[in-house]
């Protein structure tokens, strides 16, 4: 599944995805601004959304350790909750980009807001392609946001140029399997959504292929981490809350507005053939 085609930027998909009154209301309410899953452990609960986001977060700073004052990239910050947090538990220096305006405007006014601005900043900028000399990052992460990208071996050889030597890099986000373990049902399923969420990079990789692509692209894997069981909870609280409003929704045929909705109902059908991993990667 992995392609080498490249492809260009669908700023116009991901506005409809991100911009939609509904979404954006879905993301505030429910996510508190976070636009990623969550990490419950046994016996941890799994109905606080928020809490295992932070959870989720905190895995990622303990991947990245990496020491205070590092200069981290975030690659798709979306509303720098993801950045904040790790500039205020970790002590790291984050520089987001994100293609989407809106969602720069927002992360600057909620870091001025948590008073993070002196250790977060946010740009415009497609991380395929940034204007950052070479080397200028201890380390970068990817929160659920190469899925989105049009050309992921481009994007991470651009991640590879960003990092300085020894310099950590670390992805987290769902992954489809591979066609095998992948029943026609399934994908039927699979691929619409894909295309209504403007899921570009994950139908250019899948669980197999992945790290392949890593590795082309000049890193050292240190782990490949399938954590899908951690990620399960968050997937099936979601959708014990919003699988009657959504039936509902579908009912009226209004589920355009509210993509965050048909992305908790078709996530949870879809459950046993995501995996959901964390690469964690060095640049040698
Ligand atoms: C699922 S959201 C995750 C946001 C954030 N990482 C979080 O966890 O809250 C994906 C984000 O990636 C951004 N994005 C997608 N393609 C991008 C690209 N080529 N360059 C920069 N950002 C991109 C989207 O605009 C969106 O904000």
């Amino acid at each position: 599944m992995v392609s080498d085609i490249g492809g260009e930027l669908d700023l116009t998909g991901l506005r409809r995805v991100y911009g939609r009154p509904g979404h954006r209301l879905f993301y505030a309410l429910v996510c508190r601004n976070a636009r990623h899953w969550g990490w419950t452990e046994p016996g941890q609960s799994k109905w606080r959304c928020w809490r295992a986001q932070r959870r989720l977060e905190g895995v990622l700073g303990r991947k990245l350790a990496l020491k205070s004052g590092s200069r981290v990239l975030d690659a798709g910050s979306g509303s720098g909750v993801v950045a904040r947090q790790l500039a205020a538990r970790f002590g790291l220096r984050i520089t987001g980009v994100d293609v989407l305006d809106f969602h720069v405007r927002e992360a600057r006014r909620l870091s001025a807001l948590a008073a993070l601005e002196d250790r977060t900043d946010f740009f415009w900028g497609d991380y395929h392609e940034l204007d950052y000399p070479d080397g200028s990052f201890d380390g970068i992460y990817s929160m659920e946001t190469l899925c989105h990208a049009y050309d992921p071996a481009r994007a991470l050889a651009e991640f590879h140029r960003l990092l300085r030597p020894g310099g950590r890099l670390v992805l987290l986000g769902p992954v489809a399997l591979p066609p095998s373990e992948m029943p026609a049902e399934k994908r039927a399923l699979l691929d619409p959504y894909l295309d209504a969420m403007a899921l570009v990079g994950a139908k250019r990789y899948d669980s197999g292929s992945l790290g392949g692509l890593i590795t082309g692209a000049g890193f050292r894997i240190e782990e490949e981490l399938d954590a899908s069981a951690y990620y399960r909870p968050t997937t099936e609280a979601l959708y014990a809350y919003f699988r009657l409003p959504y039936a509902v929704l579908r009912r009226f045929g209004r589920t355009e507005q509210w993509l965050g909705l048909r992305s908790t109902v078709e996530m949870y059908q879809l459950r046993d053939h995501i995996a959901w991993l964390v690469h964690t990667a060095v640049k040698p």
